[in-house]
């Protein structure tokens, strides 16, 4: 079974003051897209792999799933991967609970045994674009498959959210078109149009991560946090109509000013690729990505063309909410 698992673009994220509760996290008010940049991930059952094996583990599940990676230097084990971590999580749970479909997808990881996966990694990790929750959420799109567990969407997401801001997301984009206004933290999610014209985006991707714990720490340390950013919503639905040069100066990243702060030069990439351009960069989610909207397909390749020579920036053009589904995708 493949499955592709798209990233995504925060277009607009506003950022509240961290939360009084000891979760240490913070609101955030943000218009998410999917974009056309994927990594892939193929699940195989290992057929030949005695039975017994799988039963021989205390916690029955270690020796159900077994992660690898195009990109060697990307962990694969549990503590390091997503992937990893949300499969053995399903496995565990699947055979803990004993009762309607859960049992029987319990019975049915066992019998059919481990599941080896193959991620193909495209979507490069600390750019803010979230690749490591969409290949969890497409992990467990797949494995609820090919383990029958029966678990709705919804359950599924609900699921999920334990294991990152993100998650939830992903499944609405599976669901709608790739465009969601996302709030608490991140978890609640509200489908909305995506924008009407600008449909691709010129996407830069710096060669380094960025960390985003620290990113959201800075932006602590620089008390940035203001309530009012995240309560007075905008009318996103009136925003997607705009063409993309009237769109783009209106989209606000909270999360630039920590960003920059720590890592000046990408501050720097942005100010000379805004005045190369004469248009408007933003970054996005923690960085180190930054996209700029465009209208067209060709204009947003020749800008790409154009970063990449005179700049030398790693640049793509993506297109903004590709239509991409999920289920009939799985075969
Ligand atoms: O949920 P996710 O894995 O993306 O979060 C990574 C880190 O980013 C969290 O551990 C937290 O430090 C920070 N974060 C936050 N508020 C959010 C989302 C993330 O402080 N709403």
């Amino acid at each position: 079974m493949r499955v592709p698992a798209p990233a995504k673009i925060n277009l607009h994220l506003r950022v509240g003051p961290p939360r009084a509760d000891d979760s240490g996290f913070h609101p955030l008010l943000t218009w998410m897209v999917t974009a056309g940049l994927f990594d892939t991930l193929t699940f195989v059952r290992d057929a030949g792999r005695k039975r017994d094996d799988d039963h021989a583990r205390a916690d029955g599940s270690a020796s159900i799933f077994a992660l690898a990676c195009s990109d060697p230097a990307l962990p694969t084990d549990s503590a390091g991967n997503l992937v990893t971590r949300v499969a053995l999580a399903l496995a565990d749970t699947l055979s803990r609970v004993g009762e309607g479909s859960t049992a029987r997808g319990a019975m049915r990881a066992r019998e059919t045994g481990r599941v080896s996966a193959f991620l193909n990694k495209r979507i490069p990790p600390g750019a803010g674009l979230a690749g490591g929750s969409s290949d969890a959420v497409a992990t467990l799109i797949a494995l609820n498959r090919i383990w029958d567990a029966g678990w709705s969407r919804e359950k599924l997401s609900a699921f999920a959210a334990q294991f990152g801001s993100d998650l939830s997301f992903f499944f609405t984009a599976a669901a709608d078109d790739g465009s969601a206004i996302c709030t608490g933290r991140g978890e609640v999610v509200r489908p909305t149009p995506p924008p009407d014209t600008g449909r691709w985006a010129i996407l830069a991707l710096p060669k380094f991560p960025m960390s985003t714990p620290a990113v959201y720490r800075r932006f602590d340390e620089m008390n940035l946090g203001d309530e009012r950013s995240i309560i007075e919503e905008p009318d996103f639905a009136g925003w997607s109509k705009l063409p993309a040069a009237e769109l783009m100066p209106r989209l606000i990243n909270d999360l630039e000013p920590p960003a920059f702060s720590l890592r000046p030069e990408l501050g720097e990439m942005r100010a000379a690729m805004e005045k190369n351009f004469g248009r408007v960069f933003r970054m996005s989610g923690s960085g180190s990505s930054v996209f700029s909207l465009c209208d067209r397909f060709d204009e947003a390749q020749s800008l790409a063309t154009r970063l990449r020579n005179e700049m030398s920036v790693d640049a793509i053009a993506v297109e903004i909410a590709p239509k991409v589904t999920w289920e009939t995708a799985a075969t």
